[in-house]
């Protein structure tokens, strides 16, 4: 601390990182007022010193070396927006440890080292904030943390990664393709640098294993997830899903089993009721509804990326890190509190399924395909069919569709083995889950 100024250090002016600079500036007023205290943002580390940037910043204020921040006594608060993994890692651990305070975003590596990082936290007694991880502009973390403190978390399911849910409702109701729906999200800043993990689920599982932590106050890692992205949702699928009263969303679903203390954590593309208000969450919109034992069930619901509504989470933990600076005896940060909870496997999972085959057109094959599945006790609730487009080793074939009762997943694996190499299938199936949003 400067005089009666706290001093921040900003590491990162990307996307995020500028939009908060911006943001420190232009409602210093308001923060200050809302912070009890004053502050300046005293050095700003970025890869580039030359580069040209939207915002105006002195030349004397910018250090190619995030060391500069974080080894200045007179900072007192570290803003790491530089995102990716090991740089990030050193720098937080290198603030924490000399006793500064860290607003972070960095999803990614909060899911890989967040179990360290928060126990590194605690035992140093400096908090570590992380607000702008999951969901964007929505205030989730700082809800799991007080406002719902008081709940046991039954159930976190959620819509948290505003990419892929931009290129699902861009392909459902835009009439585009997926490439051109990616490029828009780039654009528009909502896209990670390498948007694999948009689409392959990952974005949305990081998130996921945050609010679990969060959640169950347990350490968790990253093979505890089970992942599947919405790289092979095609438009059939969305045909069949509206034709059956669904829509098709990649959703993160976290679930206490209260029977055997076991936790449920998985992210994949799924059926979602068309009259679920999760149905009607568009665009770069996000939706994360938590079930809590004393409160029900709560949706929060807001923009889940871009550089606003993340600088805005960004700028809700600065503001509580001021706060306690000046009050730093126990901070508000995460304190990890439980035993370690076993993970249940993903195979041991219970939905109802969505299945769609192509198969050729021949007699006796919805009697071939449902022996099977009943020969695994599974359940068949609806089957619907369409024809396909073109031929398959010179024959017609058909779209067949098999809405099945809830079963693990386990079962339905070991049926699919069976089914896949029936001469009347032709190539693998599509597996959607169905979430029906009831209580475990
Ligand atoms: N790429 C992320 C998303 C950014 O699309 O949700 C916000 O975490």
């Amino acid at each position: 601390m400067i005089g009666e100024k706290l001093q921040i250090g900003l590491a990162g002016l990307g996307t995020v990182g500028s939009g908060v600079y911006e943001a420190l500036l232009r409602n210093r007023s308001l923060l200050e007022a809302r912070a009890q205290i004053s502050y300046e943002i005293r050095r700003v580390a970025v890869r580039d010193k030359r580069k040209k940037r939207e915002v105006s910043i002195e030349e004397g204020e910018l250090t190619e070396d995030w060391h500069d921040l974080v080894e200045d006594d007179s900072i007192d608060i570290i803003i790491e927006l530089i995102g990716g993994r090991e740089e990030a890692l050193e720098l937080i651990r290198a603030a924490l440890s000399n006793g500064k305070p860290v607003v972070t975003g960095n999803k990614a590596l909060l899911a890989e080292y967040g179990a360290e990082l928060f126990r590194l936290s605690q035992s140093k007694g400096v908090p570590l904030y992380f607000e702008a991880s999951c969901g964007g502009g929505i205030p989730i973390v700082q809800s799991l943390q007080n406002s719902l403190i008081c709940n046991k978390v039954d159930s976190i399911v959620g819509i948290i990664n505003g990419t892929s849910n931009y290129i699902l409702t861009s392909m459902e109701k835009g009439n585009l393709l997926f490439a051109e729906a990616l490029r828009r999200a780039g654009e528009k800043g909502y896209a990670e640098a390498d948007p694999t993990l948009d689409i392959n689920g990952w974005d949305a599982a990081h998130k996921g294993l945050i609010l679990a932590m969060l959640a169950y106050g347990t350490p968790l890692s990253l093979d505890a997830i089970a992942v599947n992205g919405i790289e092979d949702v095609q438009p059939a699928d969305f045909e069949f899903a509206h034709r059956l009263g669904y829509t098709i969303k990649l959703l993160v679903v976290i679930k206490r089993h209260k029977g055997e203390g076991t936790l449920e954590l998985r992210v994949q593309p799924s059926f979602v009721p068309l009259d679920h208000i999760m149905a009607k969450v568009d665009g770069v919109f996000n939706a994360i509804a938590v079930r809590g034992d004393i409160v029900g069930e709560t949706i929060f619901y807001g923009r889940g990326a871009g550089k606003n509504p993340t600088s805005s989470a960004v700028l809700g933990d600065v503001v509580l890190a001021m706060r306690e600076c000046r009050l730093p005896d126990y901070h508000t940060g995460f304190h990890p509190y439980a035993e370690e909870t076993a993970v249940l496997p993903v195979r041991e999972t219970v939905t109802p399924y969505y299945v769609r085959f192509r198969v050729r057109d021949q007699h006796g094959v919805i009697a071939s395909i449902a022996a099977i599945f009943a020969k695994y006790d599974i359940g068949i609730s609806a089957t619907s069919s369409q024809d396909g487009e073109g031929m398959q080793d010179r024959e017609p074939w058909n779209h067949l569709v098999f809405m099945l009762h809830a079963c693990k997943l386990g079962q339905l694996e070991s049926a699919l083995s069976e089914i896949e190499v029936l001469p009347c299938v032709v190539s693998e199936p599509v597996v959607f889950r169905i979430e029906a949003f009831r209580e475990t």
